[in-house]
């Protein structure tokens, strides 16, 4: 079975999808970027188009390899139009349903060796690699925000996963120039589980008066070179994004680290998300 992918479909062109569509076109792939309205996808492709400008600007990227990146991409919101692909990451909303029926959707749209990929943050790749037609097709390819920047790329093995999805995924990996690790299909993987820890002790240490919101991220910060503060990364994601990963994680795992804080979850019921409502532990 070959492990070539030239053409990979990118399912969600939001904040993930389009990321992974820019790094996937820059690195030679042709893309197809779907989402469901067309307005979705032009979205996607502007986004796109403002962070290659950016990497012009700063001579990163030449002006050629924009026009080409953005020449590799075509956009459809008909989900067919992925069936030729080769590799089809999807990085739709973080619900198991609504990737499960997808996946089941593309079952009987694309060809035997078509890879499938999820790019959740949480969710269990065993239960959505379940809904598969070929559930050894699937393999869990969780990249970070913003894609184009960060290196990691955390594959994830479901229980179904054969080693040569696994070989593919992580070909294509390399290809686009990100750093690997594989992780086990558990509950948050690598570095959800390790990220949620630290930013929900951050959590009970603001709630416990241990120290301001400022200087628990200076700790951090300063004291063991994290780039941004744990509460700060969480007003960033999104607090009721936080919440929900919690809250699965505290289910799954049982223990006390991953149970949400009460100030977490008044904050979230008071509508104080962070970045996106305007406050969280910071003000914008
Ligand atoms: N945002 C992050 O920092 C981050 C990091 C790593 C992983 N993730 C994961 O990536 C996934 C996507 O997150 P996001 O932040 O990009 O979300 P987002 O809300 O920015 O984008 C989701 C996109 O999916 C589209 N969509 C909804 N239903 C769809 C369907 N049935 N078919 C096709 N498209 C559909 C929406 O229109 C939207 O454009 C989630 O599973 C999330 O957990 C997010």
């Amino acid at each position: 079975m070959s492990t070539a992918i030239s053409k990979v479909g990118v399912l969600g062109a939001g904040t993930m999808g389009h990321g992974i569509a820019h790094v996937s076109a820059t690195k030679g792939h042709s893309v197809v970027l779907y989402d469901l309205k067309p307005e979705l996808t032009q979205k996607g492709l502007a986004a796109i188009t403002r962070n290659l400008d950016v990497g012009v600007e700063k001579k990163k990227v030449t002006p050629e390899e924009r026009a080409a990146a953005l020449g590799r991409i075509s956009l459809t919101s008909t989900l067919s139009d992925v069936a030729g692909c080769e590799l089809i990451i999807e990085a739709v909303p973080e619900k198991i349903e609504l990737k499960q029926e997808l996946f089941r959707e593309l079952s009987g749209l694309v060809g035997e060796s078509c890879i499938l990929a999820s790019n959740t943050s949480s969710l269990s790749l065993t239960e959505i690699a379940a809904a598969a037609k070929k559930p050894e097709r699937v393999v869990g390819m969780h990249f970070f925000n913003p894609v184009h920047l960060m290196k990691l790329l955390e594959l994830v093995r479901a229980y179904q996963t054969s080693p040569e999805t696994l070989a593919a995924a992580r070909a294509f990996g390399e290809k686009i120039g990100k750093q690997l690790i594989v992780v086990e299909d558990s509950p948050g993987f690598a570095s959800t589980r390790l990220g949620l820890a630290v930013g929900l002790e951050a959590i009970r240490m603001l709630e416990e008066r241990v120290a301001s919101a400022e200087d628990i991220d200076r700790a951090m910060e300063l004291g063991y070179g994290y780039p941004m503060g744990p509460l700060k990364l969480g007003d960033l994601v999104g607090l009721d994004i936080r919440l929900n990963i919690a809250e699965y994680l505290y289910r799954e795992l049982g223990t006390p680290t991953f149970r949400p804080p009460q100030l977490l979850k008044k904050m979230v019921r008071a509508g104080k998300l962070g970045k996106k409502s305007g406050e969280g532990f910071y003000r914008y």
